[in-house]
This record gives structure tokens, C-alpha cells and sequence, in this order.
């Protein structure tokens, strides 16, 4: 295993001077750890300039018979999943490797006696179930491209991912438990195929049994068909053998721009480099209980409660509720229930759990703590020292790790135990991981302490290789900024030890609780609302989110009822986006400060937002410097 785990502070320096003078050689031999049909020779193709990555390209291989199937001997019986239920009253579930092998084939199964088939792209939209995972574990299994789209999105941003993805195939649940909510994803599903006659079939399994519509030649339920796949005696499928570089799946996610992008990533880079990473940053050791508390509707699902652990044969545990319902002691619940190992959550779930006070933590059993890992923004001192206090008991490294739809895996992190942890800072490069920072003008910064704008210079295995049918734009959003490097559209600094400290996105993206949402997008849901004329959103601080959203709004039809309007325009952006994207502050403001261009001047807007009033920056370009005073008088605290 010494080429694969780092085991020492020597060990990582080791392997990341060999990752970067010979990734080549670095990465075959971790990637001979894996089960290949066909052991990869040709190893990296790269070119930055006009985005081209193929990592292990002459590999063939089937993802989940390195998730499942390798395991069935060693530790068939050994749980892969432990479900938690919404509702602390309701059973658990265990499924073993052997019974997670079994239900993948047998729903793999279903997929083809409905006609899926390799290449084809199924979007997934569930609740967090065991059947979630399931499911895309089946679709990888038969070389179908998954996309999993999280259940808090609404109808139409699903039919706008659907068109772009030209799904037929929609895997859903009646409704999805969360918290004291039931969230009626199938009717969702029903009004986004409204706008989608493409789409030929709809599995739908039942969680919340909800009256729901089911539509005669096109939705069938997905126990029906396990029941059919049964009488049939259809058992394993014949794991289809994929190249490495087959698209894995496609996973939607914001930018600074108006339209989602499918991000995509393919099977061999992806699965190598989540196995890899999950491994050594959390130290993960044979019999270890990991608990990510993210949605697999989610990047760190994806890579991190099924591909990197389930590769890696361990138990990770999948949490379908919320963690302050019925209480706020539920995280502490779980991992006392499961004497979790490896915790795995988000800044914003520390800080909403630091506000309940100690009274749920106090007299539960956390001793079993090995790991805390915290992702998806930047982490303030006093949640990371509440988190390593009171959680760790200053027992326990806490891994701050920066990573992205787009890198797959994570890049910059501590490894538990074995670099030095620094509050809020997410420290080292893993081996295979290149960053540097830059000024506006892409010159490299080589001193420390000074902030600027981080960028890849070389590829790693887990990095996307386009946006869905649209190639241009991939290269245009992550290439073009700073010709030949990789930009991440973050904010950072670097220590003299070489530590990174992520600051935030300096591009117009926002980062609410962990989720990432563009303004641009915001904007135009705002602007679908009758009566809007323009809008401008801005982020400003938030306590428990790291960012709330700040929307400034010209109106002519609010009535006189400014509460009601702001009313209907929420509800207009839950329409368009789903509620993660509904403004926290709407401000109705007669003009939106612009130069004279006709460009909006969103630095004072956000420096308003933030409370700021005074160092405006310079005004003297705006079309109408009257504007600013009356923003100034009118915001909302
Ligand atoms: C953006 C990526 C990576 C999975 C979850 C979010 C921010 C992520 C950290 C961290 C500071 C972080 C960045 C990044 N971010 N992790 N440890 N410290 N910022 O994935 O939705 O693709 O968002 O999240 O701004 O660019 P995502």
C-alpha cells in the first residue's frame, strides 16, 4: 500500500515531488491498484491551451465492479451503506457489499429491460435513500452517464438540464422526506416534462407514498419492475467494459454566467483520484464508519459517500434528514448510534449547530472520532475551533478541504494527522496537485502574503474534461482567463510554508451554505417576475450561510405593498431556480448605480450590502452618483 497511503510527513513530501516530476509514472502505479479489464499504458495527453485531458486513455474498466464487485470476496459481508433515516423512529438500514452488488445488478436490470442502454444520460431526481445510490451505481454499471440533480431544484431548472443533457430516462421517488418537510418530487418531475417530450421513461420509487400521477406508457414504479427483473430470473449484469475516458456523469453546477453547466467527468481519472483522495486525506483505515453529511445530489456525494469510499470498500453511512431535525443533536445522535470514525460536513452546518449551544452535544458518545473533515466555503476561526473543541475534543485533525465540481476530488487539504492542520487555512496541495497564484493580468505571484487569484498549472486525474455539448464554453470559463493554466475562479493567499488560505470567489458567483449559485442566474429569475424591471444581486456576509444573497430591485408594480411583492418575487425565483436560490434581502430601489456604458457597478452595490457606506471607492464614473444615496438610505438591515 506505501505507493498509494502516505503514512508520514516524509511520505507526502516524497510522493508529491515524484507527482510533479513524473505524474506520469506517479499515477500509473496508483492507478495499478484498481481492477481493469484492460491495465492502462498511455497515460496522460494534456494540452491547456486548447482544453484537451486524457488520463489513462487506453484503460478499460467498470467503475462498479471496483466499487462492488472486487470487495465480494474480502468483505462481501461487510456493510458498504449504512442508512439513516429522516425519522429517528424509523428503521436503519444496512446493505452489505453483497446486498449492494445484488441491487445494483438488479436494478441494472431494470434499466435495460427498459431499453437504457451505454452512453445514454438518465437523470436522477430522489431524495437521499438507498435507492439513490442504487441507481447510479446501476447506470454506471451498464455505461449509461448519470445526473443526479439535487432535490431542492425546481421544475424548470430540471427541464432546462434535461434538454441540455437530452435525457430519456428519469429515475425519481414519489416524494422525499426532509426535516418536518415532504417534498413532492414526482409532481416536480411531472411539470418539468412538460417541456420535455423526449423523455420516454419514469422509475419511480416510493419513499413518501404521496398521491401522485402516473402516466400510462411512460412512468412505471420502480418496484414493479424489480418484481419483473425477478420472475424473469435476470440476475447480474454484465458489467459493460468502459474506456477510461467514457463519460462517467454529468453534474450541473453555476457559474458566472446566466445557464448551469454540465460539468463532466469521466471513469478512469475520476475513479482513481476520489479513491486516492479519500484515503489519504481522512487516513481511512479498513473498518473505519466515514459519515458525509452532503447530498449526493452534490459533488462531495458523488466522490465522497459513493465513489472515493465505496472504491476504497469501506462503510459510509448516508444521512437522508437534516441535521437540526427533531433536533439539533441528530449529528451527535448518528455518530454515537454508528461510533462514526470519519465525520465529513460544511462550515455552514458547524456554525448553524455552534448557535444550539452545548446542551445537545453534552453526555453523547463521540469517542469514536477519528476525522472531522469540513468542506464547500471558507471555514471562520471560531466555527473551526468550535468544531475541533467541542466535536474533536482536541482529539481529532480536522481536514479543511478546498475543492469543486469541476476538480472531482479534493486538492487543497491537510492530511489528517500527518500535515499540519491551520484554522481557516485549507493548507497543502495532495500529490498530483499544481496551484499557484496570479495577478488580474495572470502574472505569477511567487511572494507570500499577498493575495491573488489560484490557478492549475498541469492536470490531475479527477479534473472535468468538458461541459456538456458545449466544449467552447469550457474553455472559455476555466482556459481562457489566464492562458494555459487552469483557473478556479477563487481567491487565496499563501503562507511561507506554502499553506493556502481560499478567500472566496472573486468571480459573480455566490457561495450560500456551501451551495454555489450564480447571481447572473439569480438576476434573470428576479427579472422574469412581472412588474421587474432590473435587478442586481449581489452576497454580503452571513452568520450561519458564509453568504446571503442581497437582491436590489427596480419595480414599477409593487402596488404600494412592498412586503406582498417581495413576497410574490420569492416565490417567483423558487419557481425558476428552486428555493436555495430565494434572496434574503430585497431592496426596491429606483435606479441601479451604472457608468456610464451602462454597466452595473456591483463593487458598491456589495460594499452596501456588506454595511459599508462611506469608502464607496471611486464614483465619479457613475451615470447618476445620485442613485448610490438613495441605496445607501433605503438598505435593509
Ligand atoms: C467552491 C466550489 C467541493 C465540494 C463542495 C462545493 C468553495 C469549497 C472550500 C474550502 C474555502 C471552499 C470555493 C470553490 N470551497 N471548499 N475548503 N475552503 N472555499 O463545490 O459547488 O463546486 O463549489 O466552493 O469557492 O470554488 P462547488
Amino acid at each position: 500500500m506505501s505507493v498509494f497511503k502516505i503514512s508520514s510527513l516524509e511520505q507526502y513530501h516524497q510522493q508529491y515531488r515524484e507527482s510533479v516530476e513524473n505524474p506520469e509514472k506517479f499515477w500509473a502505479r496508483i492507478a495499478a491498484h484498481f481492477h481493469w479489464h484492460k491495465q492502462p499504458k498511455n497515460i496522460l495527453e494534456w494540452n491547456f491551451d486548447n482544453f484537451d485531458v486524457k488520463w489513462f486513455r487506453d484503460g478499460e474498466l467498470n467503475i462498479t465492479e471496483n466499487c462492488l464487485d472486487r470487495h465480494l470476496a474480502d468483505r462481501g459481508e461487510t456493510p458498504a451503506l449504512i442508512w439513516e433515516p429522516n425519522d429517528p423512529e424509523e428503521h436503519h438500514r444496512v446493505l452489505t457489499y453483497n446486498d449492494l452488488h445484488e441491487k445494483v445488478n438488479q436494478f441494472a436490470q431494470v434499466l435495460k429491460q427498459n431499453g437504457a442502454k451505454k452512453g445514454d444520460r438518465i437523470c436522477i431526481y430522489m431524495g437521499m435513500i438507498p435507492e439513490l445510490a442504487i441507481a447510479v451505481l446501476a447506470c454506471a454499471r451498464i455505461g449509461a452517464i448519470h445526473s443526479v440533480i439535487f432535490g431542492g431544484f425546481s421544475a424548470k431548472s430540471i427541464s432546462d438540464r434535461l434538454q441540455d443533457a437530452q435525457a430519456a430516462y428519469v429515475i425519481t421517488c414519489d416524494g422525499a422526506y426532509r426535516g418536518a418537510k415532504d417534498i413532492p418530487l414526482k409532481e416536480v418531475i411531472d411539470d418539468a416534462l412538460i417541456a420535455c417530450p423526449f423523455v420516454k421513461r419514469v422509475i419511480v420509487c416510493t419513499r413518501t407514498r404521496r398521491p401522485i400521477s402516473m402516466i400510462k406508457g411512460r412512468d412505471v414504479w420502480w418496484e414493479d419492475e424489480i418484481k419483473k427483473v425477478e420472475t424473469l430470473g435476470l440476475k447480474n449484469v454484465h458489467p459493460e467494459v468502459m474506456n477510461a475516458e467514457d463519460e462517467l456523469f454529468i453534474l450541473y453546477t453555476s457559474g458566472s454566467t446566466g445557464k448551469p453547466k454540465g460539468v463532466v467527468h469521466t471513469i478512469g481519472g475520476y475513479m482513481v483520484y476520489t479513491n486516492y483522495s479519500f484515503v489519504n486525506v481522512f487516513q481511512y483505515k479498513p473498518g473505519d464508519v466515514h459519515f458525509c453529511t452532503a447530498d449526493i445530489g452534490w459533488i462531495t456525494g458523488h466522490s465522497y459517500i459513493l465513489y472515493g469510499p465505496l472504491c476504497a470498500g469501506a462503510t459510509s453511512l448516508m444521512f437522508e434528514g437534516i441535521p437540526t431535525w427533531p433536533d439539533a443533536g441528530r449529528f451527535w445522535d448518528i455518530v454515537e448510534k454508528y461510533q462514526v470514525n470519519i465525520l465529513y460536513t460544511a462550515p455552514t452546518a458547524i456554525r448553524s449547530l455552534m448557535g444550539f449551544g452545548m446542551d445537545h452535544i453534552t453526555g453523547k458518545d463521540l469517542s469514536s472520532l477519528k476525522v472531522l473533515g469540513t468542506v464547500g466555503e471558507p471555514i471562520n476561526e471560531e466555527a473551526w475551533h468550535w468544531y475541533d473543541n467541542n466535536i474533536g475534543k482536541n482529539n481529532s485533525p480536522v481536514v479543511d478541504t478546498w475543492w469543486q465540481t469541476e476538480t472531482g476530488g479534493i486538492m487543497i487539504s491537510n492530511i489528517a494527522g500527518i500535515t499540519s492542520a491551520k484554522p481557516t487555512f485549507a493548507t497543502l496541495p495532495l500529490p498530483g496537485v499544481q496551484p499557484l497564484l496570479v495577478d488580474e493580468n495572470g502574472v505569477e505571484i511567487i511572494e507570500n502574503n499577498v493575495s491573488g487569484n489560484l490557478c492549475m498549472r498541469a492536470p490531475w486525474p479527477g479534473m472535468l474534461r468538458t461541459t456538456y455539448g458545449d466544449h467552447e464554453r469550457c474553455k472559455k470559463t476555466y482556459f481562457s482567463t489566464y492562458p494555459g493554466l487552469y483557473f478556479t475562479g477563487d481567491g487565496a493567499t499563501r503562507d511561507d510554508e506554502g499553506n493556502y488560505r481560499i478567500t472566496g470567489r472573486v468571480d459573480d458567483v455566490l457561495n450560500v451554505s456551501g451551495h454555489r449559485i450564480g447571481t447572473a442566474e439569480v438576476e434573470n429569475a428576479i427579472n422574469m417576475h412581472a412588474g421587474v424591471v432590473e435587478s442586481a444581486v449581489v452576497g454580503y456576509p452571513h452568520d450561519v450561510k458564509g453568504q446571503g444573497i442581497y437582491a436590489y430591485v427596480i419595480d414599477e408594480n409593487t402596488h404600494g405593498d412592498e412586503e406582498l411583492t417581495r413576497r410574490d418575487i420569492l416565490q417567483t425565483v423558487t419557481r425558476i431556480i428552486g428555493a436555495i436560490a430565494k434572496p434574503d434581502k430585497i431592496q426596491f430601489v429606483s435606479g441601479l448605480p451604472k457608468t456610464r456604458s451602462g454597466k452595473i457597478m456591483r463593487r458598491i452595490l456589495r460594499k452596501i450590502a456588506e454595511g459599508e457606506t462611506q469608502n464607496l471607492g471611486d464614483t465619479s464614473t457613475l451615470l447618476d452618483p445620485g442613485v448610490v444615496d438613495e441605496i445607501i438610505k433605503g438598505k435593509l438591515v
